[in-house]
């Protein structure tokens, strides 16, 4: 039913997964948050935009496919988060595509970010979003996250909307292995290469990008594995 979702398992860390998949579109519009989002609204946000003064991330928008193998993620305890594993863990496996399918549908709401990027930090964070760096082994951020780290369905979600709190904390979870389960060790094997420094600095030039083109997360269905 959905030809792309293998395709992340044959990509490299240096395949730019951009383009085709935008194709696909999912259809569905909720008129009304499903009876399991009532929970989630508290952190999250009534729009999924979640909740920036406390570092929750934003769903709206997120490929759904994402959505739900973060829930079966936690879950199982492969991605490790106090809060979300007591949220997570209670779900059915419909349930999950049920709320995946809903936040993935919502409109990214959030206003544009009122930070701007350190002086300093800028051109190093910059570098690794839009070419990488090489000689230290980290493609660029947008060649799996998309042009303008927007997402790609169904598998590489926006870092555009969250706070560069929220994006630090899932770079050192990959180092400290408390996050895992993501398609063949990708995000593990670049958190290591990332140094301290490069972590700030590439979040902070994340966190200050416009998210409303995040939209495109839109085009998958929550459901099967990869
Ligand atoms: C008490 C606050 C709280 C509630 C309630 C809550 N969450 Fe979360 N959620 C969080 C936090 C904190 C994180 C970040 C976890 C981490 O750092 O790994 C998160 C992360 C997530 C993620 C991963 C997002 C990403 O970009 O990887 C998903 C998906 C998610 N929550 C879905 C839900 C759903 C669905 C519900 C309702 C059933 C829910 N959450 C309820 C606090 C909450
Ligand atoms: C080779 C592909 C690839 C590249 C290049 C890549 N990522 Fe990722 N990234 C992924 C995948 C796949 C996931 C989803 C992991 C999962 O399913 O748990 C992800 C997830 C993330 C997340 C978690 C977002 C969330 O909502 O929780 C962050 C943060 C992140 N990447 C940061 C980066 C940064 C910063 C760079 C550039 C230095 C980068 N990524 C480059 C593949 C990539």
């Amino acid at each position: 039913m959905f030809p792309f979702r293998s395709l992340s398992s044959s990509r490299s860390l240096f395949w730019p997964a951009c383009g085709v998949i935008l194709a696909v579109t999912s259809g569905a519009v909720w008129a009304a948050p499903p009876p399991e989002a009532a929970s989630c609204a508290a952190c999250h946000g009534a729009q999924g935009e979640g909740m920036a003064a406390a570092h929750y991330p934003r769903l709206a928008g997120m490929p759904a496919h994402y959505l739900a193998e973060q829930l079966h993620l936690f879950a199982s305890g492969q991605r490790q988060n106090a809060i979300m594993m007591g949220m997570a863990k209670p779900l059915s496996a419909e349930q999950i595509k049920t709320l995946a399918d809903y936040y993935s549908n919502l409109p990214v709401t959030m206003a544009a970010p009122a930070q701007t990027v350190p002086a300093d930090l800028k051109p190093r964070g910059e570098q690794l979003a839009m070419y990488g760096d090489w000689k230290a082994g980290i493609p660029a951020c947008f060649r799996c996250h998309g042009p303008g780290g927007v997402g790609v369905a169904p598998s590489f979600p926006a870092l555009t909307g969250q706070t560069a709190a929220y994006l630090t904390q899932q770079i050192n979870d990959w180092k400290k292995d408390t996050r895992s389960g993501d398609a063949q060790g990708l995000m593990h094997t670049i958190a290591l290469r990332m140094s301290d420094a490069d972590t700030k600095a590439v979040t902070a030039w994340l966190a200050a990008q416009k998210p409303e083109a995040a939209v495109m997360g839109k085009t998958d269905q929550a459901g099967g594995a990869q």
